[in-house]
């Protein structure tokens, strides 16, 4: 048997006797399907965009048509996307253990369309549009058609208050959604097995979670081509794609 082989076995071994998984993917899960990682030297956005003009509060301000048209690009690429080999095996991998708890950083509904089961989504979802005042409570949802929420002249206002509509994704400086963040903490808490798939590691308060399983007795098993700053934690890394390694992982479960 290989190294490979023997590592893919082993995790395999951890997964199937799990009783309380929890997964956290980050954009590395989404980037076989074409959706650009942030971090990554050659096509991370964050090396060919600044976060500082695109991705936070003062940004929207600054010049919301801007943020606005770089979103609806972002959701044009998520529409044409299609889930990967490794959104995939994630899904199978939670039919085969129900109470597993898929946890993401991702704004796509890669997770969604593959199967998953009510991922819970840290950083929020692109494809939903929001009142930048929250003026009926949080998130203030406003309906756009894909047409509408991809128009190049910038956001429309909301229907209810008059104040720009945004992105319902969180922005640099802003706090995350609470339920979301209270309901992984849970399962964070009680998990047995903690499998990590395509993040740096390296944004607060997600990059925690590994950490605090870890803490809580959890078995880390991290699946990314490059090292992290998980990796340091980890007590199997399986160095390959995730598109690679799941259905692989899957095979011999
Ligand atoms: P990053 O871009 O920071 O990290 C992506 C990770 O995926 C890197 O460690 C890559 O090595 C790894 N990777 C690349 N291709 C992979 C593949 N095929 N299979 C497995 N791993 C692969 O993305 P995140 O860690 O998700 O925040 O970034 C966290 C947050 O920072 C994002 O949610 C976003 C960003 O600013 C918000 O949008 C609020």
């Amino acid at each position: 048997m290989t190294n490979s082989e023997t590592l893919i076995q082993q995790a395999a071994e951890r997964l199937r006797a799990s009783q309380r998984l929890v997964i956290l993917t980050g954009a590395g899960i989404s980037q076989e399907s074409g959706i650009p990682t942030f971090r990554d030297a050659l096509d991370g956005l964050w090396s060919r965009y600044d976060p500082a003009q695109l991705a936070t509060p003062q940004a929207f301000q600054n010049d919301p048509a801007l943020v606005w048209s770089w979103y609806a690009f972002r959701r044009a690429g998520v529409r044409r996307a299609q889930p990967n080999p490794g959104h995939l095996a994630l899904a199978e991998l939670q039919r085969r253990l129900p109470a597993a708890v898929l946890i993401t950083q991702n704004v796509d509904d890669l997770h969604e369309r593959s199967g998953s089961l009510r991922p819970i989504h840290l950083h929020g979802n692109i494809a939903i549009t929001k009142c930048s005042a929250d003026c009926r409570g949080e998130p203030t949802v406003i309906p756009l058609s894909p047409e509408e929420s991809e128009a190049e002249q910038g956001p429309p206002n909301c229907p209810y208050c008059g104040a720009l509509a945004r992105p319902d994704v969180v922005w640099f400086g802003e706090t995350l959604p609470q339920s979301a963040l209270a309901e992984a903490h849970r399962a964070i808490r009680r998990a047995d097995v903690c499998l990590v798939v395509g993040t740096s590691g390296v944004v607060v308060p997600a990059a925690h979670l590994p950490y605090e399983a870890k803490s809580a007795g959890a078995f880390v098993i991290e699946i990314n081509p490059v090292e992290s700053a998980i990796t340091a934690i980890a007590d199997l890394w399986l160095a390959a794609p995730a598109g690679e390694i799941l259905p692989r992982i899957m095979g011999v479960l």
